[in-house]
């Protein structure tokens, strides 16, 4: 018996948002939630490629229902609006994908030479915003008794990366506390920790020599790709998973973060 009029492991017609969806993985996830059939709400701080994203999507994927949604995660009128437009032309939001984070790109200093500035803007992207960003959902969740939290957390969480581990590992404890918060609400909050995933980011930002370490470090001898996690973020946004929350699943490829 689900609580949900909805085939079990089935995202059809769910109202979707996706944040850090301009490129790279948010973008795959939003595809893909949109071939799935769910109306996808794609979100970033950059509006042109998150407008050029949605509109892409909606082109390639029949009878696909996107939108591109400009918000920037650390301002909380911005994020209001965001939701306030998708409530405005779906009624609802029934799941939230957490994804729009920094990396190394801006500041790859060691943790002990960290700036502030640097340590309060990794953090207000990738610990505060997904905080803001689920308070911003929550009315609509409550008032239909049902809803998805999907916080997208990373191997750095296990191993030493600097201020992005620290918000990474702050995000599992608070996907923890949410989860303990708003389970009785009939909304679930967990978080999906990917290994190390070959695209645009990583290759960027990565010298070969790590990339070549960061795959014989994995059990499969491979880098993942935004398939290979789609299928855990998906099975967490059906009701097949409405008596699973508070946890964070490690989607890496069996990578050993000791290596
Ligand atoms: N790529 C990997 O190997 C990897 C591994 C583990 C975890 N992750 C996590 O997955 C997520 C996506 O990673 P990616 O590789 O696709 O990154 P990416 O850099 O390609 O994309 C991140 C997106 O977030 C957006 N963004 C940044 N700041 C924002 C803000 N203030 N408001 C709204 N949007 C903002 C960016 O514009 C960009 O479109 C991140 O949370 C990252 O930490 C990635």
């Amino acid at each position: 018996m689900t609580t949900n009029a909805q085939t079990p492991n089935s995202v059809q017609g769910r109202v979707v948002i996706v944040t850090g969806a301009a490129r790279g993985l948010g973008r795959d996830y939003a595809r893909m939630f949109a071939i799935d059939g769910a109306k996808v709400g794609l979100a970033d701080v950059n509006s042109e490629a998150v407008t050029t994203a949605a509109r892409e999507i909606a082109a390639d994927v029949p009878g696909s229902d996107v939108v591109g949604l400009t918000v920037d995660v650390t301002d909380a009128d911005s994020i209001a609006a965001m939701v306030a437009g998708v409530v405005e032309r779906w009624g609802t939001v029934d799941v939230l994908i957490n994804n729009a984070g920094i990396w190394g790109d801006l500041e790859p200093a060691p943790l002990s030479a960290t700036k502030p500035s640097y340590f309060d803007l990794v953090l207000a992207v990738n610990l505060r915003g997904p905080l803001l960003c689920t308070q911003a959902v929550l009315e609509p969740m409550r008032k239909q008794g049902w809803g998805r939290i999907i916080n997208i957390s990373s191997m750095g969480a296990y191993m030493p990366s600097g201020v992005y581990g620290v918000s990474k590992l702050g995000l599992n404890q608070m996907t923890y506390a949410l989860a303990t918060e708003l389970g009785t609400n009939g909304i679930t909050v967990n978080a999906v920790a990917p290994g190390p995933i070959d695209n645009e980011a990583t290759r960027s930002q990565l010298p070969e020599a790590a990339f070549q370490k960061m795959i014989s470090g994995t059990a499969m001898k491979r880098m993942g790709n935004s398939q290979d996690l789609y299928g855990m973020i998906r099975y967490l946004a059906t009701t097949e998973a409405d008596w699973v929350t508070g946890q964070t699943f490690l989607v890496n490829g069996g990578y050993n973060s000791r290596m």
